[in-house]
């Protein structure tokens, strides 16, 4: 593979809108696909129908990381609020709404898809070989983006032609910035947005509204998948399902439940008529 999208730092900061919501949470910054020498036998794959998705070990992504705070949290907890979202692993909500959309795959034909709080990528490599035309992808963490999403597109796209990575865009930051960039910036608006596993913090809720409000076209659908509840955290699908029906504007409801284990949820959220 040969194309790249290494465009240079200077024309990436002049792009950079100011941004204006609560300095301690992380700026959004546009990544630009960057081509990674990797070996096959560091990949795992999720064969669902008959496409076949890989994602980088998780293990492998976490240790290419040499930032040192990040480094060391990653050897002891599975996310820090403001520092590390939990991006480096697969949590299982993204399997059940790839088995959710591999049922309704049809709905993502020629739509812009953002997956929200990607980690590896996999629901947006998902909507991909379901027909969206565009593919957003965004993580808090940078790390998580050059070091577990792009491996895990390139090598789910390695079969389909350098013009397959066009369709991609990849984001790092935090939701607010993300918004004040997505609208000052790219004026960028999705029909699906995708997010498995981000409703654990009741305080990142109004983000989350913020998100629907300013980046889901008028007749957009937005999935979330997660637990019930979040113990220990605060978070769940009861209390997420609340806010946003207190909000008034939209309307929130659970499409399917799994009690196989950790009761689980996906919560389909759209406008009110
Ligand atoms: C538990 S991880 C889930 C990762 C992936 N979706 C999965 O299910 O495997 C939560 C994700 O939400 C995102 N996230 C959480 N809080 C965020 C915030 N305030 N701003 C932006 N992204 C956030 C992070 O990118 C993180 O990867």
């Amino acid at each position: 593979m040969s194309f790249k999208f290494n465009f240079g730092e200077s024309e990436q900061e002049t792009a950079m809108p100011k941004i204006t919501t609560n300095g301690m949470f992380r700026e959004c910054r546009e990544h630009y696909y960057k081509e990674h020498s990797q070996r096959f036998d560091d990949f795992k794959d999720l064969v669902v129908g008959d496409i076949q998705l890989f994602y980088l070990n998780p293990l492998i992504a976490s240790n290419r990381v040499e930032e040192k705070e990040l480094k060391s949290l990653l050897e002891s907890s599975d996310l820090k609020a403001g520092t590390y979202e939990g991006g480096f692993k697969i949590w299982e909500c993204t399997f059940d709404l790839i088995e959710y959309l591999k049922e309704h795959e049809k709905c993502m034909l020629n739509k812009s898809v953002l997956d929200l709080g990607c980690g590896s990528g996999l629901l947006g490599i998902f909507a991909f070989f379901s027909g969206a035309k565009k593919i957003c992808l965004q993580d808090y963490n940078s790390e998580v983006i050059e070091e577990f999403t792009f491996p895990s597109v390139q090598q789910s796209l390695a079969k389909c032609g350098d013009e397959a990575f066009l369709q991609f865009e990849f984001y790092s930051g935090d939701w607010d910035n993300m918004c004040v960039y997505f609208s000052e910036l790219k004026k960028e608006r999705f029909d699906i947005i995708l997010s498995s596993e981000t409703i654990y913090t009741v305080e990142y809720y109004p983000k989350l509204l913020r998100v629907l409000e300013e980046q889901l076209t008028p007749n957009g659908v937005a999935y979330f998948a997660a637990k019930t509840h979040y113990f220990g955290v605060g978070g769940g699908t009861l209390d997420f399902i609340q806010f946003i029906r207190n909000n008034s504007k939209f309307f929130a409801t659970t499409i399917t439940t799994n009690n196989d284990g950790v009761c689980r949820e996906i919560i389909k959220v759209s406008r009110l008529s």
